[in-house]
């Protein structure tokens, strides 16, 4: 299992406000946009649920208890199904994603918006959970891009 954790969060690690992103920026938008391209992606019910559209180029496995459609997985299922992928998937949230699949992943890209935002939804604050900051590196004027590791 190669899983990555993918999210934007703010200086107190909120990602999400009703339902949406608390921010637009468009640089992680654009890095997401790439960094995906070609990858199975896991994402929560209720965040395909935000979706615009199906996001051409990537698999999309939807995280629910009540797994019906193509694609949609329990925890269980999911869990066997990428213990026997191969390559790279994305864990892109959100909150209750980002909880349950954080202990089978290995290392975590966190674009860091640099202010703190109204959040009803956070990501655990991962220097409590057992992770270290390796790198930090400019993104854009309001976000940094960190690269955090299991310690
Ligand atoms: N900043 C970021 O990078 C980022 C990324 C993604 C999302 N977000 C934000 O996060 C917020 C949404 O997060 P959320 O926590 O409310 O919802 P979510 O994680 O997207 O989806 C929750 C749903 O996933 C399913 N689920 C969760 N844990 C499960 C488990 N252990 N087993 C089976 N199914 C499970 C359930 O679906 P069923 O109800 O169908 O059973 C649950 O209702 C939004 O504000 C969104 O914009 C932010």
């Amino acid at each position: 299992m190669n899983l990555t954790l993918m999210a934007a969060a703010d200086l107190e690690w909120g990602i999400g406000i009703d339902g949406k992103l608390p921010w637009l920026v468009p640089e992680d938008l654009k890095r997401f946009k790439a960094r995906t391209m070609g990858k199975a992606v896991v994402m929560g019910r209720k965040t395909v649920e935000t979706l615009p559209s199906t996001l051409p180029g990537r698999r999309i496995l939807t995280l629910t208890r009540n797994p019906i459609g193509f694609g949609s997985h329990d925890l269980g299922s999911l869990l066997l199904h990428l213990a026997s992928e191969p390559d790279e998937v994305i864990v892109a949230g959100g909150g209750e994603v980002y909880r349950a699949l954080l202990p089978y992943c290995a290392k975590a890209e966190i674009t860091r918006v640099k202010a703190v935002h109204d959040c009803d939804t956070r990501l655990l604050n991962l220097s409590e959970h057992g992770w270290t900051l390796v790198r930090s590196e400019p993104l854009s004027e309001v976000s940094d891009l960190e690269e955090w590791r299991r310690t």
